[in-house]
């Protein structure tokens, strides 16, 4: 099954990126040995680091989307903050559940029942590994950070927040870690106090923290990485500061989790949301890690089958955590999906990742740098793989437009981000995306087609 896989993949047949392609396994960096390094792979790197990187372009062909051509281009698919391409070992997992196990969890007492509930419960236990969470009971399936961070909004906040309190945020984050507080602010008199960013630059006014995480804060919920600026924040420590403070945190994960380890123990965080999707897992799949003894204390937030231990006509109890907080029947195969993602994820490595990562960030930035007019956002050096950039006379969503006819796929807009783009006096911008798959040569080639493009937009 393995090696057929392997053979239908078009990339497989490029042969352009990737020199060679034999029959590769599931994972096909297992067979790293057989198969030829491309040069360009880690250009610019250190040498040491340039042959590990380029072991991860085997990587490529586990992935059945990348092989093919857009609009008569090889494909160079640089939205991963958005969404990242799902490898086969994720496609036949789930294709095996709904082949073999397809069946509703925690209810049944038959096979297929039993085995649906048993691969159910080992994804949250694999995912409590993933984050190393202290048990399987502090992870909670949700849809994704979005709904993980209106669970705690909802059931949290509503407990813990009232009239005259405060929560802290930060100028960078995404609309869905603002705006399910300010719907809770609304509902019961709090207010919202940001930490501001310092410019361009985009980095977190650290000089303003003492200042603002004090009573009446009660949560101070702030991003890991921007996924507009690149930033990565010092989440433990931010952490530790709060906690000395008797103030709950929340990280919003989302760019960071498919990205390098996460430890939420050594974060040191209260909660922390990620997106199944965003770390080659299925659509449709997050998680919430919650320390055990906060969702303990928490009410429930959706109602329903499953999150119930009894129900009476008037009156109900409430199911053990997480189950009380997973109302209804699950999304049983993008959890499973999600294990087989956790699975391949550790197998690439996903300290190499982060290292891969960071570098095409760093190199996209430098080549960027060159290009005539150009602003970019977010720090130069400690960045994450992605890059945020804009033209005072070409709208970023015309560029994208011009950039997918090279089959560059990006992504421009306010990337979810619009208090942060409006504090700095900007509409939208453009952004490219990294994940381990990606390749400096590919970088390169976005550089080269997008001085292509602006030729085209100045009519030269
Ligand atoms: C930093 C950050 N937070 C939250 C989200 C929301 O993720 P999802 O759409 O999976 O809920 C995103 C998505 O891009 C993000 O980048």
């Amino acid at each position: 099954m393995h090696s057929s896989t392997s053979h239908h993949n078009p990339a497989s047949r490029r042969g352009e990126d990737c020199q060679t392609w034999l029959d590769l396994p599931e994972t096909a960096g297992e067979s790293r040995n057989q198969v030829h390094l491309s040069k360009a792979a880690g250009a610019g790197a250190p040498a040491e680091l340039a042959h590990r990187f380029a072991a991860l372009e085997l990587f490529r062909s586990d992935f059945p989307v990348l092989g093919q051509a857009v609009n008569g281009n090889p494909l160079i698919y640089f939205d991963n903050a958005a969404t990242t391409q799902k490898p086969f070992a994720v496609i036949h997992a789930i294709e095996r559940y709904y082949s073999k196990d397809n069946a509703n969890v925690h209810r049944g007492i038959h096979e297929l029942s039993n085995r649906a509930s048993a691969a159910y419960e080992a994804a949250r236990a694999r995912a409590a590994q993933f984050l190393n969470a202290g048990s399987a009971s502090e992870i909670v399936f949700t849809r994704s950070t979005t709904e993980a961070i209106n669970l705690v909004a909802q059931s949290w906040g509503m407990a813990n927040i009232g009239a005259g309190d405060a929560i802290l945020l930060t100028e960078m984050e995404h609309h869905s870690n603002i705006v399910p507080w300010q719907l809770l602010a609304k509902r019961v008199g709090a207010r919202l106090v940001y930490l501001p960013v310092t410019g361009m630059d985009g980095l977190l006014d650290l000089s303003r923290l003492d200042d603002l995480l004090v009573p009446p804060v009660k949560l101070f919920a702030f991003t890991h990485i921007s996924n507009t600026l690149g930033t990565i924040n010092p989440v433990a420590d931010l952490c530790a500061k709060a906690r000395k403070r008797g103030i709950t945190t929340l990280v919003d994960a989302a760019q960071s989790a498919g990205h390098m380890p996460i430890d939420v123990q050594e974060i040191g965080c209260d909660f922390l949301a990620c997106s199944g999707h965003k770390l080659c897992g299925p659509t449709g799949t997050g998680l919430l890690y919650g320390r055990q003894e906060l969702l303990e204390a928490m009410p429930p937030w959706q109602a329903g089958g499953d999150m119930i231990s009894s129900v009476d006509f008037f009156e109900s109890s409430w199911n053990i955590v997480p189950h009380k907080f997973e109302a209804g029947t699950p999304h049983i195969a993008g959890a499973i999906g999600l294990h087989a993602a956790f699975d391949y994820l550790d197998r690439v490595n996903r300290t190499l990742i982060f290292e891969h990562d960071r570098f095409l960030g760093e190199l996209a930035y430098e080549r960027l740098s060159g290009v005539s007019g150009i602003k970019i956002l977010g720090p130069q050096k400690g960045r994450a793989g992605l890059v945020s950039f804009l033209f005072d006379d070409v709208h970023a969503h015309d560029l994208v437009t011009i950039m997918d006819r090279f089959g560059v796929a990006l992504r421009g807009g306010h990337h979810c981000n619009q208090p942060l783009m409006r504090k700095l006096g900007i509409i939208s911008t453009v952004r490219a995306s990294f994940y381990f798959y990606n390749t400096a040569t590919e970088v390169e080639r976005f550089i080269d087609c997008l001085k292509e493009s602006l030729k085209i937009f100045s009519g030269a």
